[in-house]
């Protein structure tokens, strides 16, 4: 195995779509990087099936009609964007390139494009809101150690964060089996640094797995969302809604929105692609509160489907992974302009001249899937 190439100095010009970045990604990570990155639960099939799935929804062409004063900006939790696309919670991302998380909220701020950080951040949330200069969102796992959590709901608040993503879908989270077989592991120097100091959770008891381990006992449930709903006056979205029940209860908790999504295929495998969960979790939920998605976005066209089938905006995740880790700050930069004169185009030639005029009836049959 030859050592990985080192970041590009400068985009290539045949660098045209996102999946041009990751091969130029995986030739800069190590083995056990680029399965960490790349890979997925169990066989597999939830992550490539979020790819796959896009392409089951046809699009409808509409000609002629008039696009004058058109764009792609909407408002989300009183927040102006220049497009419905956000950067999705990524972890340790120092990983990838030697500024981590610094180097991709120049890029998002560069292009006015709102960041979600990981609680598994690299980086100091602190030390990420200082270089933003797009609206940060905070991705937050409710720690065993909820006075703990308490304070970095605390921090995030002083640093400016406009929302708190709550991740519900990975209350445990082994190694994955690629990750396993590539023996990944964090080096010297890298870690979530946001949780130094956390008590960490007493030892399981012998022979136990998964039940009876204070991981699975402490894992938070619906009593902990009560608990910061009465803790923060931030937005709460709720991350990794897959069921249109759960999507009910998202409401009935008071939570802000939700994130439609089943973490890029890396939790359980066998869950729908995220466009195809979608559908009934916009019906359920019914406009109460906005409803995102992550999952294989990948084309403009993506983005399009997806806010026709009901979200008000899509998260990227390995997409400007893939591009900070071949080219850095520009990488990133370079991915977020593409996917939005992607959407652009998309949307001039399905006759949509704003975000607001999306809807199913740019999918051919309405709801996209031939049969
Ligand atoms: C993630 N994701 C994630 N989500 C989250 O809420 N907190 C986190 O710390 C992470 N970390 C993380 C690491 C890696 C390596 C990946 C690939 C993903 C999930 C992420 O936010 C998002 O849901 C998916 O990545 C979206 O799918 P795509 O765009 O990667 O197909
Ligand atoms: C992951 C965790 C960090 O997907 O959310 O790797």
């Amino acid at each position: 195995m030859s050592d990985p190439l080192p970041p590009l100095a400068a985009i290539p010009p045949d660098v045209a779509a996102l999946a041009d970045y990751e091969p130029l990604a995986r030739e800069r990570m190590t083995p056990s990087a680029w399965a960490y990155f790349s890979g997925g639960a169990g066989d597999e099939w939830t992550l490539g099936e979020n790819v796959a799935a896009f392409a089951r929804h046809r699009l409808r062409p509409r000609v002629l009609r008039d696009l004058k004063g058109g764009g792609t900006g909407i408002t989300l939790f009183g927040a102006d964007l220049a497009a419905p696309i956000l950067l999705a919670p990524v972890a340790f991302q120092k990983l990838l390139n030697p500024d981590g998380e610094l180097a991709t909220v120049m890029a998002a701020g560069a292009l006015d494009t709102a960041m979600v950080v990981s609680t598994q951040a690299s980086v100091r949330i602190e030390d990420i809101a200082a270089h933003a200069s797009a609206p940060l969102w905070f991705q937050l796992y409710i720690q065993p150690d909820r006075a703990f959590t308490a304070d970095l709901v605390r921090r995030a608040e002083a640093a400016g964060y406009k929302a708190l993503v709550v991740t519900v879908d990975a209350p445990v989270n082994g190694l994955r089996n690629r990750e396993q077989r590539a023996g990944f592991a964090l080096p010297p120097g890298i870690g979530p640094v946001n949780l130094a100091g956390m008590q960490p959770p007493p030892p399981s008891p012998r022979g136990a797995l998964l039940f009876g381990t204070p991981l699975l006992d402490l894992a938070p449930t619906w009593a902990d969302l009560a608990w910061l709903r009465g803790l923060t006056r931030l937005p709460i979205i709720l991350k990794g809604i897959t069921d249109p029940d759960d999507a009910s209860r998202t409401v009935e908790a008071g939570m802000d929105g939700l994130i439609v999504s089943n973490h890029g295929g890396r939790t359980l495998d066998g869950v729908p692609a995220g466009i195809d969960l979608l559908p009934p979790i916009a019906t359920a939920v019914d406009g109460a509160i906005p409803v995102l998605m992550d999952g294989g976005i990948r084309r403009g066209t993506d983005v399009l489907r997806a806010l026709a089938l009901g979200a008000k905006a899509v998260l990227i995740g390995r997409p400007y992974i893939f591009a900070l880790a071949a080219a850095g700050a520009p990488g990133v930069a370079h991915v977020i302009r593409i996917l939005r004169a992607e959407l652009e185009l998309a949307m001039a030639l399905t006759g949509c001249r704003d975000i607001a005029s999306i809807d199913r009836s740019v999918l051919n049959p309405p709801d996209g899937v031939a049969r």
